[in-house]
């Protein structure tokens, strides 16, 4: 990415990455029934994630020349589902780790049950968001939107993924093993982002399928990215311990196929994702994205 390219790219990001998060506070302002889970609702949200995928559904719309009000609800709730993944994966009984984002872990903040209850609330309302009555998205859009994030969240996205991860045995676990994995653990909600996105912006059944192309090619490689950065980078710049894979003897690119062989992987998916958007004059954006994915630090 050139300069010039590179300042308008952090630009478009932050804008929308404050537009979300202006939905984000207001639809978290009705969580405040119970005040400590709300308030480790709110930290976990608001701890400093990137908002890749709220960012995504934008840029998706955008480059169908859509309404961004008319993605607005899927932004925040995919986010919402993001930030309750996290907490679950960072608990004991999954990953275990104390850091995210440079801040303590929501069960090490709070306690364990607050953070297990602040997940499970947080899931409930991202469907809460996306279902709610809307001027601006119509109700057939809103039930693909929400049929799409149920499909990527759950037992056929998701948590299967995280599913196969505790399970997954690195000496046994080979690439196509590997690849379904991270496809689903961090694949599923990548590709429903940009989806929903996609029907925010009334695409047609050929571009949707386009954009799944470019969507599932970034999805595998962000997970690759982030399998090469807990070995190359460093616990201050990634705000969560470095190393974590290793020592947990993760199923990694990495660890299956090598370093070298991890990023020469990334970006062939780099480079798919790409092609995919060939002829799309208006997707700016997701390709930025796209370099983005496999360029970053953190
Ligand atoms: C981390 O996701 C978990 C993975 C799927 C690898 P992000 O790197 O998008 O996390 P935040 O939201 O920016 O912290
Ligand atoms: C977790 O993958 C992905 C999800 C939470 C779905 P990781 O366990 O690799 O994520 P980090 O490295 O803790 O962010
Ligand atoms: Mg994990
Ligand atoms: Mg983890
Ligand atoms: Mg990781």
């Amino acid at each position: 990415m050139n300069v010039e390219n590179a300042v308008s790219f952090k630009d478009s990001v932050s804008q929308l990455r404050q537009r979300v998060d202006r939905h984000l506070e207001q639809y978290l302002a009705q969580a405040a029934t119970a005040p400590q889970l709300y308030d480790a609702m709110h930290y976990s949200t608001f701890n400093g994630g990137k908002r890749l995928r709220p960012v995504l559904v934008y840029a998706s719309c955008e480059a169908l020349g859509g309404d961004l009000a008319a993605a607005d609800p899927a932004a925040a709730a995919v986010e919402c589902i993001h930030a309750y993944s996290l907490i679950h994966d960072d608990l004991p009984a999954m990953d275990d780790d104390d850091l995210r984002r440079g801040k303590p872990t929501c069960h090490i903040a709070f306690d364990e049950p607050t953070a297990i209850l602040a997940g499970d609330a947080l899931q409930a309302l991202a469907f809460e968001i996306l279902a709610s009555p809307s001027s601006v998205v119509a109700a057939e859009q809103q039930l693909q939107m929400l049929q799409s994030l149920a499909f990527a969240a759950g037992d056929k996205g998701m948590v299967a993924g995280q599913s196969i991860d505790i399970c997954a045995v690195q000496a046994e676990t080979d690439l196509q093993g590997l690849e379904r994995m991270h496809g689903l653990k961090t694949g599923a909600l990548i590709r429903a982002s940009v989806r929903m996105g996609a029907l925010a912006a009334n695409a047609d059944a050929a571009t949707l399928e386009k954009l799944d192309l470019y969507a599932s090619a970034i999805g595998l490689a962000f997970q690759v990215q982030d399998d090469i950065l807990d070995i190359e980078s460093d616990t201050e710049t990634l705000g969560k311990p470095q190393g974590s894979d290793l020592e947990a003897d993760k199923a990694t690119y990495p660890a299956l196929l090598g370093l070298e062989m991890a990023k020469q992987k990334a970006e062939e998916l780099h480079q798919q994702a790409l092609a995919a958007l060939d002829g799309m004059h208006q997707a700016k954006l997701l390709r930025q994205l796209a370099d983005y994915v496999v360029q970053r630090n953190h």
